[in-house]
C-alpha cells in the first residue's frame, strides 16, 4: 500500500513577511515567497505537501497550531520573536502534540543574550538555527525525516 503523502504545516511568526529588506545582513535577501516556493518544490519531490502561513499575531499563531491536529503530520515553524516569549505557542505546541521543527535564519546563540533562550524549542523535536533561507529546507527535510520515522515505528510488523 502506498503511503499518504506527508502534510507539513509550515508556520512564519511576526516580520517574516518583510524577509528580502528586513536586516540583510542578519536575515539574507531571500524573500518569504521565494522560502515558500522552495518548500513547495523541494515538499513534491519528496511527495509531501506543505501549507504556508505568515501571521504577525500570536493568538492566530495559536489557532493554526491547534487546527492543525488532524489536517498535518508535522509542523515547521519559525516563530521569530515570539520564540523567546510565547508560553501560549508552546502550551498549543505541547497540546496538539504533532512533532515540530523550529527554525531559524540567523544563529540565535551568536545574538542579544534575550535571543538565547527558546520557550518553544522544547516542545519541538529539534532546532535548526544559523543557515539562513537553508534552515527552513533542513527543517523540512528533519520534519519528514520524523514523520517517516514514526510512521515506520507504527507500521504493523
Ligand atoms: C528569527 C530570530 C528571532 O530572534 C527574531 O526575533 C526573528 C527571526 C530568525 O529566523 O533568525 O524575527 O526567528
Amino acid at each position: 500500500m502506498t503511503a499518504a503523502p506527508i502534510r507539513v504545516l509550515v508556520l512564519h511568526g511576526p516580520n517574516l513577511n518583510l524577509l528580502g529588506t528586513r536586516d540583510p545582513a542578519i536575515y539574507g535577501t531571500t524573500t518569504l515567497a521565494e522560502i515558500d516556493a522552495e518548500l513547495h518544490r523541494r515538499a513534491a519531490a519528496r511527495g509531501a505537501t506543505v501549507e504556508c502561513v505568515q501571521s504577525n499575531h500570536e493568538g492566530e499563531l495559536v489557532t493554526l497550531i491547534q487546527q492543525a491536529r488532524g489536517r498535518f503530520d508535522a509542523i515547521l515553524m519559525n516563530p521569530a520573536a515570539y520564540t523567546h516569549t510565547s508560553i501560549a505557542l508552546r502550551d498549543a505546541l505541547e497540546a496538539v502534540a504533532l512533532p515540530a521543527v523550529e527554525v531559524h535564519l540567523s544563529n540565535l546563540h551568536a545574538r542579544e543574550s534575550f535571543r538565547h533562550v527558546s520557550l518553544t524549542a522544547a516542545r519541538c523535536v529539534g532546532q535548526i538555527s544559523g543557515f539562513g533561507a537553508q534552515s527552513y529546507f533542513l527543517g523540512l527535510d528533519a520534519a519528514l525525516q520524523t514523520v517517516e520515522g514514526l510512521r515506520r515505528a507504527q507500521a504493523p510488523a
